[in-house]
Protein backbone atom coordinates (compact mmCIF):
# COMPACT_ATOMS: atom_id res chain seq x y z
CA UNK A 1 0.00 0.00 0.00
CA UNK A 2 2.97 2.11 0.95
CA UNK A 3 4.29 2.66 -2.40
CA UNK A 4 1.10 2.96 -3.93
CA UNK A 5 -0.24 5.57 -2.14
CA UNK A 6 3.46 7.35 -2.66
CA UNK A 7 2.69 7.29 -6.37
CA UNK A 8 -0.84 8.77 -5.95
CA UNK A 9 0.47 11.56 -3.59
CA UNK A 10 3.44 12.36 -5.86
CA UNK A 11 1.17 12.55 -9.43
CA UNK A 12 -1.29 14.83 -7.15
CA UNK A 13 1.04 16.92 -6.11
CA UNK A 14 2.46 17.56 -9.73
CA UNK A 15 -1.48 18.01 -11.11
CA UNK A 16 -1.69 20.83 -7.97
CA UNK A 17 0.97 22.90 -8.57
CA UNK A 18 1.79 22.88 -12.38
CA UNK A 19 -1.60 21.68 -13.36
CA UNK A 20 -0.57 22.95 -17.26
CA UNK A 21 2.96 20.95 -17.18
CA UNK A 22 0.49 17.92 -15.88
CA UNK A 23 -1.13 18.08 -19.28
CA UNK A 24 1.06 18.33 -21.10
CA UNK A 25 2.84 15.19 -19.75
CA UNK A 26 -0.61 13.67 -20.15
CA UNK A 27 -0.86 14.45 -23.60
CA UNK A 28 2.66 13.27 -24.24
CA UNK A 29 1.94 10.00 -22.30
CA UNK A 30 -1.30 9.32 -24.65
CA UNK A 31 -3.47 8.83 -21.80
CA UNK A 32 -6.82 7.66 -23.51
CA UNK A 33 -9.00 5.04 -22.91
CA UNK A 34 -6.91 2.92 -25.90
CA UNK A 35 -3.67 2.86 -23.87
CA UNK A 36 -0.30 4.63 -25.27
CA UNK A 37 0.35 1.97 -28.32
CA UNK A 38 -2.71 2.51 -30.69
CA UNK A 39 -1.29 3.99 -33.65
CA UNK A 40 -1.74 3.34 -36.71
CA UNK A 41 -4.06 0.81 -37.90
CA UNK A 42 -4.58 -0.11 -34.54
CA UNK A 43 -6.05 3.21 -33.85
CA UNK A 44 -8.29 3.04 -36.94
CA UNK A 45 -9.05 -0.46 -35.32
CA UNK A 46 -9.86 1.32 -31.87
CA UNK A 47 -11.96 4.16 -33.54
CA UNK A 48 -13.79 2.18 -35.71
CA UNK A 49 -14.94 -0.18 -32.71
CA UNK A 50 -15.76 2.50 -30.66
CA UNK A 51 -18.13 4.05 -32.79
CA UNK A 52 -19.62 0.70 -34.07
CA UNK A 53 -20.18 -0.30 -30.10
CA UNK A 54 -22.14 2.30 -29.60
CA UNK A 55 -24.22 0.89 -32.64
CA UNK A 56 -24.65 -2.26 -31.33
CA UNK A 57 -24.88 -1.64 -27.51
CA UNK A 58 -28.12 1.02 -28.93
CA UNK A 59 -29.84 -1.58 -31.17
CA UNK A 60 -29.55 -4.53 -28.39
CA UNK A 61 -31.03 -1.96 -26.05
CA UNK A 62 -33.92 -1.07 -28.75
CA UNK A 63 -33.50 2.52 -28.46
CA UNK A 64 -32.61 2.58 -32.46
CA UNK A 65 -33.14 0.63 -35.38
CA UNK A 66 -30.04 -2.46 -36.10
CA UNK A 67 -29.85 -1.36 -39.62
CA UNK A 68 -26.87 1.33 -40.95
CA UNK A 69 -26.33 3.77 -39.00
CA UNK A 70 -29.62 4.35 -37.49
CA UNK A 71 -28.08 5.14 -33.50
CA UNK A 72 -26.43 8.93 -35.20
CA UNK A 73 -28.40 9.68 -38.20
CA UNK A 74 -30.24 13.29 -37.55
CA UNK A 75 -28.66 13.57 -33.70
CA UNK A 76 -27.27 16.27 -32.31
CA UNK A 77 -24.53 14.51 -30.29
CA UNK A 78 -22.65 15.39 -26.92
CA UNK A 79 -19.41 13.19 -26.72
CA UNK A 80 -18.32 13.60 -23.12
CA UNK A 81 -14.45 13.10 -22.39
CA UNK A 82 -13.40 12.67 -26.03
CA UNK A 83 -9.55 12.40 -25.08
CA UNK A 84 -7.11 13.67 -27.43
CA UNK A 85 -8.37 13.05 -30.95
CA UNK A 86 -12.18 14.09 -32.51
CA UNK A 87 -12.13 10.78 -34.12
CA UNK A 88 -15.15 9.60 -32.86
CA UNK A 89 -17.25 12.91 -33.35
CA UNK A 90 -15.89 13.34 -37.08
CA UNK A 91 -16.98 9.17 -37.10
CA UNK A 92 -20.09 9.77 -36.09
CA UNK A 93 -20.86 13.04 -38.60
CA UNK A 94 -19.69 10.87 -41.06
CA UNK A 95 -22.68 8.33 -39.97
CA UNK A 96 -25.01 11.15 -40.32
CA UNK A 97 -25.20 13.18 -36.83
CA UNK A 98 -26.24 17.06 -37.47
CA UNK A 99 -23.61 18.27 -35.26
CA UNK A 100 -21.24 16.62 -32.53
CA UNK A 101 -19.47 18.97 -29.69
CA UNK A 102 -17.80 17.55 -26.63
CA UNK A 103 -17.26 18.25 -22.96
CA UNK A 104 -13.88 17.26 -21.59
CA UNK A 105 -12.49 18.55 -18.00
CA UNK A 106 -8.64 18.27 -19.22
CA UNK A 107 -7.65 19.49 -22.44
CA UNK A 108 -5.78 16.61 -24.01
CA UNK A 109 -6.25 17.26 -27.40
CA UNK A 110 -3.36 16.28 -29.47
CA UNK A 111 -1.10 19.16 -30.34
CA UNK A 112 0.18 17.81 -33.94
CA UNK A 113 -2.24 18.63 -36.07
CA UNK A 114 -0.37 16.88 -39.09
CA UNK A 115 -0.64 13.62 -37.05
CA UNK A 116 -4.92 14.25 -36.69
CA UNK A 117 -5.61 14.71 -40.10
CA UNK A 118 -3.73 11.61 -40.71
CA UNK A 119 -5.63 9.99 -38.73
CA UNK A 120 -9.07 11.34 -39.39
CA UNK A 121 -8.31 10.81 -43.64
CA UNK A 122 -7.20 7.31 -43.02
CA UNK A 123 -10.90 6.82 -40.97
CA UNK A 124 -13.03 8.44 -43.71
CA UNK A 125 -10.88 6.47 -46.35
CA UNK A 126 -11.58 2.94 -44.75
CA UNK A 127 -15.53 4.28 -44.77
CA UNK A 128 -15.36 4.39 -48.15
CA UNK A 129 -15.44 7.98 -47.91
CA UNK A 130 -13.76 11.23 -49.12
CA UNK A 131 -10.73 12.06 -46.94
CA UNK A 132 -10.91 15.71 -47.72
CA UNK A 133 -14.33 16.16 -46.24
CA UNK A 134 -11.96 15.93 -42.84
CA UNK A 135 -12.76 19.53 -42.00
CA UNK A 136 -16.74 19.98 -43.26
CA UNK A 137 -17.27 17.04 -41.48
CA UNK A 138 -15.49 18.57 -38.00
CA UNK A 139 -16.74 21.88 -38.62
CA UNK A 140 -19.58 23.68 -36.46
CA UNK A 141 -18.70 21.19 -33.43
CA UNK A 142 -15.84 21.64 -30.70
CA UNK A 143 -14.59 20.72 -27.43
CA UNK A 144 -16.02 22.65 -24.80
CA UNK A 145 -14.14 22.46 -21.36
CA UNK A 146 -16.97 23.68 -19.48
CA UNK A 147 -21.07 23.56 -19.37
CA UNK A 148 -21.71 27.27 -19.39
CA UNK A 149 -19.56 26.84 -22.95
CA UNK A 150 -21.73 24.41 -23.82
CA UNK A 151 -25.15 25.79 -22.89
CA UNK A 152 -24.09 29.20 -25.12
CA UNK A 153 -24.05 27.10 -27.84
CA UNK A 154 -28.01 27.21 -27.46
CA UNK A 155 -28.03 23.22 -28.64
CA UNK A 156 -29.66 20.67 -26.93
CA UNK A 157 -28.56 17.23 -27.32
CA UNK A 158 -30.68 14.29 -27.92
CA UNK A 159 -27.78 11.77 -28.05
CA UNK A 160 -24.37 11.97 -25.13
CA UNK A 161 -22.12 8.78 -25.43
CA UNK A 162 -18.87 8.48 -23.57
CA UNK A 163 -16.28 5.57 -23.07
CA UNK A 164 -14.28 5.18 -20.28
CA UNK A 165 -14.99 8.59 -19.21
CA UNK A 166 -17.74 8.82 -15.40
CA UNK A 167 -15.52 6.92 -13.75
CA UNK A 168 -13.09 9.76 -13.77
CA UNK A 169 -15.55 12.42 -13.21
CA UNK A 170 -15.92 13.43 -9.37
CA UNK A 171 -18.83 14.77 -9.14
CA UNK A 172 -21.49 12.87 -11.05
CA UNK A 173 -24.29 15.11 -9.18
CA UNK A 174 -22.78 18.15 -11.30
CA UNK A 175 -22.37 16.55 -14.31
CA UNK A 176 -26.40 15.04 -14.06
CA UNK A 177 -27.48 18.36 -13.12
CA UNK A 178 -25.60 19.85 -16.37
CA UNK A 179 -27.08 17.01 -18.73
CA UNK A 180 -30.59 17.97 -17.38
CA UNK A 181 -30.17 20.94 -18.87
CA UNK A 182 -28.23 20.14 -21.99
CA UNK A 183 -30.30 17.26 -23.70
CA UNK A 184 -33.38 16.71 -24.97
CA UNK A 185 -36.82 15.48 -22.98
CA UNK A 186 -36.44 11.94 -25.20
CA UNK A 187 -32.34 12.00 -25.63
CA UNK A 188 -30.26 8.75 -25.02
CA UNK A 189 -27.32 8.27 -23.18
CA UNK A 190 -24.96 5.84 -23.84
CA UNK A 191 -22.19 5.33 -21.33
CA UNK A 192 -19.16 2.47 -20.99
CA UNK A 193 -17.55 2.79 -17.53
CA UNK A 194 -14.68 0.98 -16.88
CA UNK A 195 -14.49 0.21 -13.15
CA UNK A 196 -11.32 -1.13 -12.76
CA UNK A 197 -8.65 0.38 -10.36
CA UNK A 198 -6.93 1.95 -13.65
CA UNK A 199 -3.83 0.01 -13.22
CA UNK A 200 -1.67 0.80 -9.72
CA UNK A 201 -3.32 -2.59 -8.27
CA UNK A 202 -0.39 -4.40 -7.23
CA UNK A 203 -2.68 -7.64 -5.83
CA UNK A 204 -5.53 -7.74 -7.01
CA UNK A 205 -8.60 -6.20 -9.56
CA UNK A 206 -10.15 -4.52 -5.81
CA UNK A 207 -7.25 -3.59 -4.22
CA UNK A 208 -7.79 0.04 -5.12
CA UNK A 209 -10.78 0.06 -2.83
CA UNK A 210 -8.87 -0.60 0.27
CA UNK A 211 -8.40 3.16 0.95
CA UNK A 212 -10.47 4.26 2.93
CA UNK A 213 -12.37 7.49 1.08
CA UNK A 214 -11.03 10.29 3.24
CA UNK A 215 -7.40 9.16 2.75
CA UNK A 216 -8.38 7.94 -1.39
CA UNK A 217 -9.74 11.50 -1.89
CA UNK A 218 -6.76 13.33 0.02
CA UNK A 219 -4.13 11.39 -2.77
CA UNK A 220 -6.42 12.28 -5.82
CA UNK A 221 -8.12 15.44 -5.14
CA UNK A 222 -6.30 17.18 -8.40
CA UNK A 223 -5.97 13.99 -10.94
CA UNK A 224 -8.29 11.87 -12.66
CA UNK A 225 -7.99 8.52 -10.97
CA UNK A 226 -11.33 6.89 -11.09
CA UNK A 227 -13.57 7.83 -8.51
CA UNK A 228 -14.31 4.24 -7.26
CA UNK A 229 -18.48 4.37 -7.93
CA UNK A 230 -20.21 1.21 -7.87
CA UNK A 231 -22.75 0.17 -10.53
CA UNK A 232 -25.69 1.54 -8.25
CA UNK A 233 -23.66 4.83 -7.58
CA UNK A 234 -23.91 5.65 -11.74
CA UNK A 235 -27.41 4.23 -11.86
CA UNK A 236 -28.69 6.30 -8.85
CA UNK A 237 -27.45 9.21 -9.77
CA UNK A 238 -28.85 8.97 -13.92
CA UNK A 239 -32.09 8.38 -11.99
CA UNK A 240 -32.06 11.61 -9.56
CA UNK A 241 -31.98 13.54 -12.10
CA UNK A 242 -34.38 11.98 -14.77
CA UNK A 243 -33.00 9.28 -17.13
CA UNK A 244 -33.88 5.98 -16.69
CA UNK A 245 -31.57 2.74 -17.46
CA UNK A 246 -33.44 0.89 -20.23
CA UNK A 247 -30.08 -1.28 -20.12
CA UNK A 248 -27.17 -2.03 -18.10
CA UNK A 249 -24.74 -5.33 -18.67
CA UNK A 250 -21.40 -6.17 -17.74
CA UNK A 251 -18.31 -6.00 -19.85
CA UNK A 252 -15.74 -7.40 -17.29
CA UNK A 253 -15.80 -8.96 -13.87
CA UNK A 254 -14.37 -11.50 -11.42
CA UNK A 255 -16.07 -14.17 -9.98
CA UNK A 256 -18.22 -13.46 -6.82
CA UNK A 257 -15.93 -16.01 -5.48
CA UNK A 258 -12.89 -14.23 -5.53
CA UNK A 259 -14.81 -11.27 -4.62
CA UNK A 260 -16.05 -12.82 -1.27
CA UNK A 261 -11.89 -13.60 -0.46
CA UNK A 262 -11.44 -10.01 -0.33
CA UNK A 263 -14.71 -8.65 0.75
CA UNK A 264 -13.63 -8.69 4.25
CA UNK A 265 -10.12 -6.60 3.38
CA UNK A 266 -11.72 -3.27 1.66
CA UNK A 267 -12.41 -0.41 3.12
CA UNK A 268 -16.63 1.08 3.46
CA UNK A 269 -18.65 1.17 1.70
CA UNK A 270 -17.36 -1.43 -0.65
CA UNK A 271 -16.93 -3.88 2.32
CA UNK A 272 -20.78 -3.96 2.70
CA UNK A 273 -21.35 -4.60 -1.01
CA UNK A 274 -22.70 -7.84 -2.33
CA UNK A 275 -20.04 -9.88 -4.09
CA UNK A 276 -22.29 -9.82 -7.06
CA UNK A 277 -22.15 -5.95 -7.47
CA UNK A 278 -18.15 -5.91 -6.17
CA UNK A 279 -17.61 -8.28 -8.93
CA UNK A 280 -18.41 -6.12 -12.16
CA UNK A 281 -15.88 -4.28 -13.18
CA UNK A 282 -17.30 -2.36 -15.85
CA UNK A 283 -20.88 -1.81 -17.38
CA UNK A 284 -22.53 -0.36 -20.50
CA UNK A 285 -25.33 1.57 -19.50
CA UNK A 286 -28.12 3.05 -21.56
CA UNK A 287 -30.60 5.37 -20.33
CA UNK A 288 -33.03 7.59 -21.82
CA UNK A 289 -35.31 10.78 -20.64
CA UNK A 290 -38.88 10.94 -19.74
CA UNK A 291 -39.77 11.69 -23.16
CA UNK A 292 -38.97 8.44 -25.59
CA UNK A 293 -40.50 5.73 -25.49
CA UNK A 294 -39.04 3.27 -23.85
CA UNK A 295 -39.09 5.22 -20.54
CA UNK A 296 -42.27 3.99 -19.59
CA UNK A 297 -41.91 0.47 -20.45
CA UNK A 298 -38.18 0.43 -18.70
CA UNK A 299 -37.84 -2.16 -16.02
CA UNK A 300 -35.95 -2.10 -12.53
CA UNK A 301 -32.96 -3.02 -13.08
CA UNK A 302 -31.74 -5.74 -10.63
CA UNK A 303 -28.08 -5.10 -9.24
CA UNK A 304 -27.88 -8.69 -7.96
CA UNK A 305 -27.72 -10.30 -11.69
CA UNK A 306 -26.35 -8.03 -14.15
CA UNK A 307 -26.23 -9.65 -17.55
CA UNK A 308 -22.82 -10.14 -19.53
CA UNK A 309 -22.85 -7.54 -22.36
CA UNK A 310 -23.65 -8.96 -25.57
CA UNK A 311 -20.69 -10.72 -27.68
CA UNK A 312 -18.35 -9.03 -29.84
CA UNK A 313 -17.89 -5.60 -28.21
CA UNK A 314 -14.59 -4.82 -26.70
CA UNK A 315 -14.27 -5.35 -23.28
CA UNK A 316 -13.21 -1.77 -22.34
C1 LIG B 1 -9.58 7.53 -20.20
S1 LIG B 1 -9.90 8.96 -21.12
C2 LIG B 1 -11.02 8.35 -22.35
C3 LIG B 1 -10.90 9.10 -23.64
C4 LIG B 1 -11.77 8.57 -24.77
N1 LIG B 1 -13.18 8.61 -24.42
C5 LIG B 1 -11.33 7.18 -25.14
O1 LIG B 1 -12.08 6.23 -24.89
O2 LIG B 1 -10.24 7.03 -25.70
C6 LIG B 1 -10.96 9.87 -20.00
C7 LIG B 1 -11.43 11.18 -20.58
O3 LIG B 1 -12.37 11.77 -19.66
C8 LIG B 1 -12.02 13.13 -19.46
N2 LIG B 1 -12.55 13.58 -18.17
C9 LIG B 1 -12.05 13.31 -16.95
N3 LIG B 1 -12.81 13.89 -15.99
C10 LIG B 1 -13.82 14.51 -16.63
C11 LIG B 1 -14.94 15.27 -16.19
N4 LIG B 1 -15.15 15.53 -14.90
N5 LIG B 1 -15.77 15.77 -17.13
C12 LIG B 1 -15.55 15.53 -18.45
N6 LIG B 1 -14.50 14.81 -18.91
C13 LIG B 1 -13.66 14.31 -18.02
C14 LIG B 1 -10.51 13.11 -19.57
O4 LIG B 1 -9.95 14.38 -19.77
C15 LIG B 1 -10.32 12.19 -20.77
O5 LIG B 1 -10.48 12.86 -21.98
Amino acid sequence: MGAVTGYLLGRNLAFRHAPSLANGLMRLTNVTGRGGDAEGDAALDYFEGVVEDYERIAAHSGVCESDGHALFKGRTVLELGPGNTRAVAMLARQRGALSVDGYDAFDLQTRDPSRLRALYEALLTRAGDDPSRVDALLAGGRVHRDAASLKATGRRYDLVISRAVLEHVRDLTALHRELRDLTTDDAVLIHKVDMRSHGFEWDHELDFLLFPEKLYRSLTTHIGEPNRVRAHGYLDVAQQYGFTPVHVSATRRISPERVSTLRASLAEPYRSLSPEELSVLGIWLVLVREGHPLARAARAIELESIPAAPSGMAPF
